[in-house]
């Protein structure tokens, strides 16, 4: 609330353009470096990008060390390996490129560069966040995706083996130095994908604007990431070389990750849930709760209010019921799930995903408070 205190953390540097990769060595000289440790993984290793980013570092006599063996939901092992690579190689800073994974792995491997294991040691649930100091290498994110907004992003999300948990590091520290939104690097990823990708992102703004906390700058900013998501998903799904349309759902995608320091909601709560005991691909898991995340919301009056403020967002007028529809038409249009039918969700197993629910740190946020039988009235609906 305005009359409270606050504490904002705004400062990423963001570098946007097409062909703007290419100008991420000229950058990097600036601090005298010469040689880096390139986070990616093997799929994007198969598109020739990573070929052309190391290319462009050699000609302006940059050396960059490939660790490509990162797994789509990595493990400290991961990030041993690439520490191991980072410290034996003699690199100085690190370009993570890619979608969620690398980045995570990439901003951990700037963690394990000047501090000593075991990674479970950093657990942010732990307070781990407190033993990070600033006293990493650089880091620069090249986002290939356009959802996950982890390249403005101070956190990242490891499997740690010795506790088999999906364990969370963060520091203020772990930010990257810059992030490089290219628009050219997201052209090949296919319509599929980019419209699940790009909903993700859509629902970061939707849900960091719907938090009742008092944060202007990201409510300010989320407004701006809905309306271009709104308006860019479709066309960089009919047409991925539509380079304004990818060009506007990465910074619809950045400004997402940047607003929901705010906070998430209960969508973003089951997704996980579902991501952990059904595998379900993120994106997907929160198209499929959406409308039915937002009916439960909208039954509380203040919530619903909020929501109404969004009309104009999608040039309609501030009615819930009539937002609602032209969202859940878009998500057709976008051939996207809008309910869990096609899942699978075994009904024994709605009681756990409730209780995963309610304990993951998006879900004291929400717009309405959650209360204990209501994702299980929700998911019930759904499936
Ligand atoms: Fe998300």
């Amino acid at each position: 609330m305005p009359n409270q205190r606050h504490s904002y953390f705004y400062p990423t540097r963001v570098e946007y353009g097409p062909g703007v990769a290419q100008e991420l060595p000229l950058m990097v000289k600036e601090t005298g470096f010469t040689k880096g440790l390139l986070v990616t993984d093997q799929g994007l290793e198969s598109t020739g990008i990573p070929k052309k980013i190391r290319q462009v570092f050699y000609e302006s006599g940059i050396e960059l060390i490939t660790f490509n063996d990162v797994k789509s939901n990595p493990t400290c092992n991961n990030v041993y390996n690439g520490t191991n690579l980072y410290k034996a190689s003699g690199a100085q800073f690190i370009v993570a490129l890619g979608g969620g994974s690398p980045m995570d792995v990439g901003k951990t491997i700037k963690v394990m560069a000047t501090h000593d294991g075991p990674l479970e040691q950093y657990d942010d649930t732990l307070g781990g966040d407190k033993l990070i100091q600033n006293t990493m290498p650089p880091f620069y994110a090249i986002p290939t995706t356009a959802g996950t907004g982890s390249e403005v992003g101070r956190s990242s999300v490891i499997t740690v083996k010795a506790t088999n948990k999906k364990t969370i590091i963060f520091s203020p520290y772990m930010l990257p130095d810059i992030a490089i939104l290219d628009p050219e690097l997201t052209v090949g990823l296919p319509p599929g994908l980019t419209a699940a990708t790009g909903v993700d992102a859509f629902v970061h703004n939707l849900e960091a604007y719907w938090v009742d906390a008092f944060h202007p700058f990201a409510d300010g900013i989320a407004l701006k990431g809905m309306a271009l998501c709104f308006e860019n998903l479709e066309k960089a799904v009919e047409n991925g070389q539509d380079i304004s349309a990818r060009g506007n759902m990465l910074m619809g995608s950045s400004i997402g990750a940047t607003a929901f320091q705010k906070g998430l909601g209960v969508n973003h709560s089951i997704a996980h849930a579902l991501g952990v005991y059904y595998d379900i691909h993120h994106g997907l898991a929160n198209a499929a709760l959406l409308i039915g995340t937002t009916k439960y919301n909208i039954e509380d009056n203040k919530s619903r209010k909020r929501f109404e403020s969004l009309g104009s967002i999608f040039g309609v007028k501030n009615d819930a019921g009539i937002i609602l529809d032209i969202i859940e038409s878009w998500l057709n249009r976008l051939k996207l799930p809008t309910d869990l039918k096609s899942f699978n969700i075994d009904k024994t197993d709605l009681e756990k995903i409730e209780t995963y629910a309610l304990s993951d740190p998006t879900c004291p946020t929400n717009s309405r408070k959650v209360q204990s039988g209501d994702i299980v009235r929700i998911l019930e609906r759904l499936i």
